[in-house]
């Protein structure tokens, strides 16, 4: 029986999918300058494997894929290739002069894709398997295999492509949920369904990639390793098809604040996560929203009073962790309707200005009926409120 409990900190390999399945997001092309930024901040900050492409998809995809691996010095780095040898060889061609290269290559297994896309019986996909596996590991050393669909896959069938991949060469198993279907329950046990059932499963290492139909890739993918998944695919700001993938801030971020209860360690420097999101927002041209966890606008901000005393009083009362740790510089409180007299006070002071009790009183209800009127208070509205007590206080 495979063991699925882990060790002190077991190291969980992070798989960068940003200019690969995060590309494939609408909109979000990316062209070969801006590809090769991105896949150099991936491999400073500590990213186990860079994803560059899809490489028979295009010529610029195959000359991204070929560059950043020639460049990269450190991450491993991995092209897409279907279940196709035309595919694959051309994968091999792009990966041939990085450092580390990877083929990973994919084949629906559900009955669904089966019956409708591939056309093809389970036994004619468990043949192709064998034969596309087989030519990667020809190629290189490093294989990654994936069953697309797989949360929608019968478990023996699942179970008998895994053994057919592996026994081909496959050193990756991945099994993605490909349309975000999965609860985290359920992804959870078919990684320990699969791992137990599948005799060879120990020669290679289990993979998650999560889709975030239902809002649960985070969730799914952090369940796949209590399932025993040792390696997690994802991307900067959860760019990726339909509603996203698996945000890669989320996921390294969760498991660096709830140590206690998911004892991973994942290699990434996270002070770069905040760097990151910023450079693939401007590459993809795909905004992040407001209240995105982690690297949001406000993630780090407060305007409630009682949150912004708290906060003045103990970081800690309202922040689970620091802005320093994913590279923001600071908290930030945001003047508005909500904000009370200790965050008043803390704003006055942050900007120079100091007033007796009566004229603190003055302007701070000036204040509030501005706040109730505007959106944002700025500091020079702030600033304003105080010059026009002190006009007013010398008529
Ligand atoms: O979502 C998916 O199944 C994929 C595969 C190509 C791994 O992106
Ligand atoms: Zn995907």
């Amino acid at each position: 029986m495979a063991n699925t409990t882990h060790s002190a900190k077991d190291r969980v390999v992070i798989f960068d999918t940003t200019l690969r399945d995060g590309e494939q997001c609408p909109g979000a092309t990316m062209t070969l300058d801006e590809k090769l930024a991105v896949a150099e901040l991936l491999d400073g900050m500590g990213v186990d494997i860079i994803e560059a492409g899809f490489p028979i998809a295009s010529n610029g995809d195959f000359e991204a894929v070929s560059e950043i691996a020639r460049r990269t010095q450190r991450a491993t780095v991995a092209g897409l290739a279907r279940a196709i040898p035309a595919d694959i060889a051309r994968a091999g061609e792009a990966v041939r002069h990085a450092q580390r290269g990877r083929i990973h290559t994919f084949v629906s297994t559900s009955a669904i894709h089966l019956a409708h896309q591939m056309r093809k019986t389970q036994d004619e996909v468990i043949e192709i398997i064998l034969k596309t596996v087989t030519q990667a590991r020809d190629l290189v050393e490093d294989v990654e295999w994936s069953a697309m669909d797989a949360t929608r896959t019968d478990i023996d069938y699942l179970c008998r492509c895994v053994e057919a991949a592996i026994r081909s060469g496959a050193t990756t198993i991945n099994l993605p949920d490909t349309v975000g279907y999965a609860t985290p329950q359920e992804y959870g046990a078919m990684f320990r369904a699969v791992r137990e059932r599948v005799p060879n499963a120990d020669k290679a290492i289990f993979s998650v990639h999560c889709h975030n139909d239902l809002g649960l890739a985070v969730a799914n993918s952090l369940a796949g390793l209590e399932g025993g998944a040792r390696q997690i695919e994802c991307t900067v700001n959860g760019i990726g098809e339909r509603a996203g993938n698996a945000a890669l801030e989320e996921i390294v971020m969760a498991i660096r604040t709830r140590a206690d209860v998911m004892p991973y360690d994942t290699g990434i420097d996270t002070t770069m996560l905040t760097r990151a999101s910023k450079l693939v927002s401007h590459a993809a041209n795909f905004p992040v929203q407001y209240n995105k966890a982690i690297v949001g606008r406000n993630a780090f901000a407060h305007e409630s009073g009682i949150h912004q005393d708290g906060m003045l009083k103990h970081s800690e009362t309202y922040e689970i962790m620091t802005p320093a740790s994913v590279g923001l510089a600071k908290t930030s409180l945001v003047m508005g309707k909500h904000s009370g007299r200790a965050a008043f006070k803390s704003k006055l002071s942050e900007l120079g200005l100091s007033l007796s009790d009566n004229q603190f009183q003055d302007v701070f209800e000036r204040f509030k009926d501005l706040a109730d009127r505007k959106k944002h208070v700025y500091d020079e509205d702030i600033e304003a409120l105080v010059d026009e007590n002190r006009a007013t206080a010398h008529d």
